[in-house]
C-alpha cells in the first residue's frame, strides 16, 4: 500500500502572536522580580530565556564554526538566527508551512519541512535542541530519531514543561510525564547530565497571559456580543449555538493560564543529555 503524504498546516496562533502582537518567540521566557508584567515584559523574559539557551549552547562548543545544531521546533526561527550570527552551523525544523516562510525570510541555511518523528536526517548534529517543542513529539520517537540525528556522544538539549505523576485536571493533559520522560531517555542511552527547575522564573507569563485576557479580550468580548444581541438577537444566538464547542474550549484555555495550578501540576525544566556517554 503507497504511503500516506505528510499533511502540514499553517500556524494561526504564531500568526496572531508575531503579527498582532509583535512576539518573535513562542516560548514562556525566563522572568526576574523586575519585569513589568506586561507584553513587553514578555518580551524581556523571552529574550533573557534565549540568552539561557544559547551560553549553554556555547559552553558545549567553544568552536561555533564545528558545531551543527538542528533546531527542532524552531517556531519563526529567531533562537535559530541568534546561532546563525555566532557562526553555528544552525538548521531549523519545523512542520509548519507559515514558519517555514518566516524562517527562510530570516536566515539563508536549511529549514527541514517535517515533523521530527518521521525527519530522516543526512548528516549527523553535534546538539538537538528541543525549546518547548519536545512536548509534540511522542516520546519514545522522540529519543529514537535524536539518537538517529545525533553525532558519537552528542548532545541532546531539552527545555519544556512536563506532568508530575500526580498531575490532574486539565493542566495534566499538555506535556510529556516527566518521570516516563527520564525513564525513556536512560532505556534509549541518554545521560542526563544537567537538570534545572526554572517553573518558578517561566509561569509568570501565565499571570500576565491571564491578567491581558481579562483586562482587553474579554471586556471586547462582552462589548461585541452586546452589540450583536441588539442589533442581531437570533443571528447572535444562532452563532453562539453553531460555535459552542470553540467558546467552550476558549474558556477552558483561560483556566489554564493559572500559575499556582501550574506548579502544583506541572515541572518547567532545562534538561541536557549526551548519548552513548556511560560505559562508552
Ligand atoms: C511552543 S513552539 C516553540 C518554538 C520555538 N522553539 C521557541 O522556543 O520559540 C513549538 C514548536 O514546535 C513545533 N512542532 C510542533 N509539533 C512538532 C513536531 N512533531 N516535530 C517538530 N516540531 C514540532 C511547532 O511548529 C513550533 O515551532
Amino acid at each position: 500500500m503507497a504511503k500516506k503524504k505528510e499533511q502540514f498546516k499553517n500556524d494561526r496562533a504564531l500568526r496572531f502572536y508575531y503579527e498582532v502582537l509583535g512576539l518573535e518567540r513562542l516560548h514562556y521566557g525566563l522572568w526576574t522580580d523586575e519585569d513589568e508584567r506586561s507584553l513587553e515584559g514578555v518580551k524581556t523574559a523571552q529574550k533573557r530565556y534565549e540568552d539561557f539557551l544559547v551560553e549553554k549552547i556555547k559552553k558545549l562548543a567553544p568552536s561555533p564554526v564545528d558545531c551543527s545544531v538542528l533546531d527542532v521546533g524552531c517556531g519563526s526561527g529567531v533562537m535559530s538566527q541568534t546561532l546563525y550570527e555566532k557562526s553555528f552551523e544552525v538548521e531549523g525544523l519545523s512542520p509548519d508551512l507559515y514558519q517555514k516562510e518566516v524562517f527562510e525570510k530570516r536566515i539563508p541555511v536549511p529549514f527541514h519541512l517535517a515533523r521530527f518523528q518521521t525527519f530522516t536526517p543526512s548528516k549527523k548534529y553535534d546538539i538537538v535542541l528541543m525549546s518547548e517543542s519536545a512536548q509534540y513529539i511522542p516520546m519514545k520517537r522522540l529519543f529514537e530519531n535524536a539518537a538517529n540525528c545525533l553525532q558519537k556522544q552528542g548532545y541532546l538539549m531539552v527545555c519544556d514543561y512536563f506532568t508530575f505523576d500526580h498531575a490532574s485536571g486539565p493542566l495534566a493533559k499538555s506535556g510529556h510525564r516527566l518521570s516516563t520522560f527520564l525513564e525513556l531517555a536512560k532505556e534509549s542511552g541518554f545521560n542526563l547530565v544537567e537538570d534545572q527547575d526554572i517553573t518558578g522564573e517561566t509561569i509568570p507569563t501565565l499571570d500576565t497571559a491571564r491578567d491581558f485576557a481579562h483586562r482587553y479580550i474579554l471586556p471586547s468580548i462582552d462589548i461585541f456580543s452586546e452589540k450583536l444581541t441588539q442589533k442581531y438577537p437570533l443571528l447572535f444566538r444562532a452563532s453562539q449555538w453553531l460555535f459552542r464547542k470553540k467558546i467552550r474550549k476558549a474558556w477552558n484555555n483561560l483556566a489554564l493560564l493559572d500559575s499556582e495550578e501550574f506548579a502544583k501540576n506541572k515541572s518547567y525544566r532545562y534538561m541536557l543529555f549526551q548519548i552513548g556517554q556511560e560505559g562508552s
